[in-house]
């Protein structure tokens, strides 16, 4: 005669013997594998939701002459609209070695080759993929914070932002700050660059190609509103916040 089996760990339906029965090794490791295909899956099945979600987006351009207020303008939006990050176009400038000289001996920063343009549009499209992961990654926004009809801004600024034409189409909203060439002039010696500016830099070179830049910027767009630099910071600031408010708020209208 057979011994009986012992029973009492054993699954219902399973013929094996013994405390380290096979069927139960079996279904934990697939609970296991299970358990690390959810955790794995998680980020990309968020991901696929923010970007089928109503997830709404607002790009907007501040560009203009140099010093005429960009960078100054762009942290102030930053600092009050939420869920806004800012890219700066003057973070891709290439290395000094490969940017040319000009036959006056001066270094061509101010044209669009002197810049990775490429590196900056992965950028933006990175942006606009998922912004919630976007600004995530940069810890610009809470781990956890809620993704549900939210509206993110970015901010691209850049004093050759709407001269390249892939990057114009992406604006909803274009500003282009401008000030007279001499409080220009005036601003540009009081900053320090690096590389510092070579004598008549500025008569010589970056102001005949603002002239010329801006030339090519209206023939790519109309759709540009021009700030005057001259006003009061505070003004200026405050003017522009508006319109993106109202432009925020239609927005978040819309169901
Ligand atoms: N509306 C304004 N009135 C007076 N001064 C201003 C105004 N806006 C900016 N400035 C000053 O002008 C200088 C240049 O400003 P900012 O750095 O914002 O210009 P920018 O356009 O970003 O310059 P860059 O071309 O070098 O990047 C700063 O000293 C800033 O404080
Ligand atoms: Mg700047």
């Amino acid at each position: 005669m057979r011994p009986r089996a012992e029973t009492s760990d054993r699954e219902e339906g399973c013929t094996c013997v013994g405390k380290q029965c096979g069927c139960l090794l079996v279904k934990r490791e697939l609970l296991l594998l299970f358990f690390c295909y959810f955790l794995i899956t998680r980020d990309s099945r968020q991901q696929f939701c923010r970007e089928h979600s109503q997830m709404k987006t607002l790009i907007v351009g501040v560009g203009g002459v140099t010093n005429g207020g960009k960078s100054t303008l762009s942290q102030f939006l930053h600092q009050k609209i939420h869920n806004s990050c800012i890219i700066a176009q003057d973070t891709y400038f290439k290395d000094d070695c490969v940017v040319p000289v000009d036959s006056n001996g001066f270094k061509q920063y101010d044209t669009l080759d002197a810049l990775h343009m490429e590196k900056m549009m992965k950028e933006v499209y990175c942006w606009r993929k998922d912004p919630h992961e976007f600004l995530r990654q940069r810890g610009l926004i809470a781990k956890n914070a809620s993704t549900d009809d939210e509206l993110y801004v970015l901010i691209v600024e850049g004093f050759l932002i709407f001269n390249h034409r892939p990057l114009n189409e992406m604006f909803d909203m274009r500003y282009f700050l401008e000030i007279p060439y001499d409080i220009c002039k005036k601003r540009r010696s009081m900053r320090v660059y690096a590389p510092p500016d070579p004598p008549n830099y500025f008569d010589g070179y970056v102001w005949p190609m603002y002239i010329q830049n801006r030339k090519e910027m209206e023939i790519i767009t109309s759709e540009i509103v021009f700030l005057d630099g001259l006003k009061p910071k505070d003004e200026v600031l405050a003017a522009v916040y508006e319109d993106i408010r109202q432009e925020i708020a239609r927005l978040q209208g819309q169901s």
